[in-house]
């Protein structure tokens, strides 16, 4: 007999490139140690129970039921993501569903396999999407895009997230970042070449482990993507509160509108940077890098 097979997928932040990355423009995004945890049963019917959209686990089981047909599950998700928060919550949901799906009907998909289905799935629901997040989410570590290429395990820096507790939609940003692209395309076609440009750089420092110089391009990134629009007086608020407060630099991570910022900083200085986001008005969240990324929980 079959019992419940648990699967778990991680988060993940952009070190620089969102926006510009649908344009085809390169990205380093990192996996972080913020899971999503889906726990899947064979049933008589379908039964979903999670506290965010339910949108992506019928999807999930929808595309995976093109590889092998699923009479019924009974999927329970738990998760530590902020939803709609720009950490790629929606992904990990997908992912971990998938991997148990993968599991559970013996369907031999590798991870590669399932970072497609799980760009499928989330294509299929927000209309726009690069596959930054399900690639991230499946793989772990340090990822290029669009390359899709792990360029690194881990950062030897730390990571800190700052949550404005506000939501922004990706789907109207990317809408919106579009228009303005119809209305002023050289000016925005030169802002995405930038944000190409100071990707290829963040690649350089990351491999040198120069932290200070990655702090500066996030910065320089951050003020681009206020510059097409994105950006919002609390994420300000909180990428000044990381700055003042130590960080080597801090930026918009994800659409923006809303959502969080992420700073990286000395480990010794973790605890200044956290008082730097909460005094402006931010939860902070301390983060490290998942190597791991789609995995098996056991026990
Ligand atoms: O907010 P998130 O984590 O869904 O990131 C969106 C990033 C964009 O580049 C704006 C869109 C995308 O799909 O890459």
């Amino acid at each position: 007999m079959r019992g419940v097979v648990v699967y778990s997928a991680p988060a993940k932040v952009y070190l620089s490139g969102e926006h510009a990355v649908v344009y085809n423009k390169r990205a380093v995004a990192v996996g972080i140690d913020l899971r999503t945890t889906v726990r899947l049963e064979r049933s008589d019917n379908f039964h979903y129970q999670t506290n965010a959209d339910t949108r992506y686990l019928e999807e999930a089981v929808n595309a995976f039921s093109s590889i092998k047909a699923v009479d019924g599950v009974e999927i329970k998700v738990e998760s530590e993501i902020p939803v709609g928060a720009g950490l790629g919550s929606s992904a990990a949901v997908t992912v971990a569903t998938l991997g148990a799906l993968n599991e559970e009907f013996d369907a031999n998909l590798s991870k590669e396999d399932i970072a497609k289905l799980a760009f499928e799935v989330e294509r299929s629901i927000q209309g726009v999407a690069s596959p930054t997040d399900t690639f991230v989410s499946t793989m772990g570590g340090c990822v290029l895009v669009p390359d899709l290429l792990r360029i690194q395990d881990t950062l030897d820096c730390a990571i800190v997230i700052g949550d404005t507790r506000t939501v922004g939609s990706t789907k109207k940003l990317v809408q919106a970042v579009k228009e303005l692209r119809s209305s002023e395309p050289e000016v925005i076609d030169l802002i995405f070449d930038a944000i190409d440009r100071i990707t290829a750089a963040v690649i350089e420092w990351l491999e040198a482990a120069d932290y200070k110089r990655l702090g500066m391009l996030m910065n320089i990134n951050h003020g681009l993507l206020d510059a097409i629009g994105v950006g919002s007086l609390e994420l300000s608020a909180l990428v000044d509160g990381a700055r003042s407060h130590g960080a080597y630099g801090a930026k918009i991570t994800g659409a923006g509108g809303g959502g969080c910022i992420v700073a990286i900083c000395e480990a010794k200085k973790v605890a200044q940077v956290v008082e730097g986001i909460e005094e402006a008005g931010g939860k902070a969240i301390v983060a490290d890098v998942s190597g791991d990324g789609l995995r098996k929980v056991v026990g």
